[in-house]
């Protein structure tokens, strides 16, 4: 499926621009954006990425498979990610984690059939201080119980 940026990404990417010494260094906001637009990042979307940036899609790829932020392939509505690493781990993490995964009938990186939900299970996502922690797409939850889980959860509609 073909990907081209609208109007209004187009004069972000060029504020983007503007900030960064060279195309290369504004490579990841403007990902982000795509992955915006898209919900994922393409081949499609990544040519367009490196074509407007004028640098190559090796440069693009290698970028995009790196970072766990970053999705080749669509995420549900709500893309749920738990961290288990190590601050986390030793605060609940693991507990947390398999209460989510049994909750929403997902292993890391599936995604529910009415694509409502996706789960994913991460690194450190840098809020140790408040862990156990999860995040909802872009929201953080910290500091989390068994039943504030629940609660997030039976939240997302
Ligand atoms: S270890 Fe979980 S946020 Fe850092």
């Amino acid at each position: 499926m073909s990907f081209k940026f609208t109007e209004e990404n187009l004069k972000k990417i060029e504020a983007v621009r503007e900030k960064y010494p060279t195309a290369l260094a504004a490579v990841m906001p403007v990902i982000y954006i795509a992955q915006e637009q898209n919900g994922y990042l393409s081949n499609e979307a990544m040519e367009e990425i490196a074509s407007v940036l004028g640098v190559d899609k090796v440069n693009v790829l290698s970028v995009v498979t790196f970072y766990t932020m970053y999705h080749t392939k669509p995420m549900g509505k709500y893309h749920v990610q738990v961290c288990t690493n190590v601050s986390c781990m030793l605060r609940g993490g693991y507990q947390i984690w398999d209460q989510v995964k049994g909750k929403l009938g997902l292993d890391h990186m599936q995604v529910s059939e009415d694509s409502k939900f996706s789960l994913e299970e991460v690194e450190c996502m840098g809020a140790c201080g408040y862990a156990p922690m999860l995040a909802v797409n872009e929201d953080y939850f910290e500091n989390l119980t068994k039943e504030k889980v629940e609660e997030i959860l039976d939240s997302l509609k």
